[in-house]
């Protein structure tokens, strides 16, 4: 009997980029992460964060953005990184928190097909009334739990964007 080839499904890609990567975008990635595997579909993503710059890597993400998170039941043990041109080969989907993030990795960029695989995370949102995630960084106050509920309200609808339909 021929043996039966079974090609596993393609994971999809996706990174999402701030520029210390201690505070937005790791919270963007912890809470991506939680709605795939509410969903069963953990195996289907791959997914990560970095920063635009390397001032904090190898640090764990800010412990006011880990309060946050775990305020909400996610953990969030990424440790920083800077982003690199290699992204662009390894990620279907780039999603920078700011304008200034999105100008920084698009600079970075080889071809148009890198440039389209880069997009704003609050273009997901429908609902947002501004394109960017504020920087919680020098902030006082909940600014870390504004950032959740903004990179949460943008997670979902680019989650229901990029799930398998089955
Ligand atoms: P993030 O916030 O880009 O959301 O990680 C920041 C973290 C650190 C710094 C700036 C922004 N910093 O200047 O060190």
């Amino acid at each position: 009997m021929t043996p039966q080839t079974t090609s596993l499904p393609t994971a999809t890609a996706v990174l999402f980029v701030c520029l210390g990567n201690i505070c937005r975008s790791p919270q963007a990635e912890g809470i991506f992460r939680h709605l795939a595997t509410q969903a069963g579909l953990s195996a289907h993503f791959d997914i990560d964060s970095a920063g635009t710059a390397a001032y904090h890597t190898g640090e764990l993400a800010d412990a006011r953005t880990r309060r946050a998170s775990e305020a909400h039941g996610i953990a969030l043990p990424h440790r920083a990184r800077q982003f690199m041109v290699a992204d662009f080969d390894r990620f279907d989907h780039i999603l920078a928190m700011d304008r200034a993030n999105m100008r920084d990795i698009l600079a970075l960029a080889r071809s148009d097909a890198d440039r389209a695989k880069v997009r704003l995370l609050r273009s997901h949102d429908p609902l947002a009334e501004v394109d960017s995630v504020p920087d919680p960084y020098y902030g006082v106050g909940d600014g870390f739990e504004q950032v959740f509920q903004i990179c949460q309200a943008a997670c979902q609808g680019l989650f229901w964007k990029l799930r398998p339909v089955t």
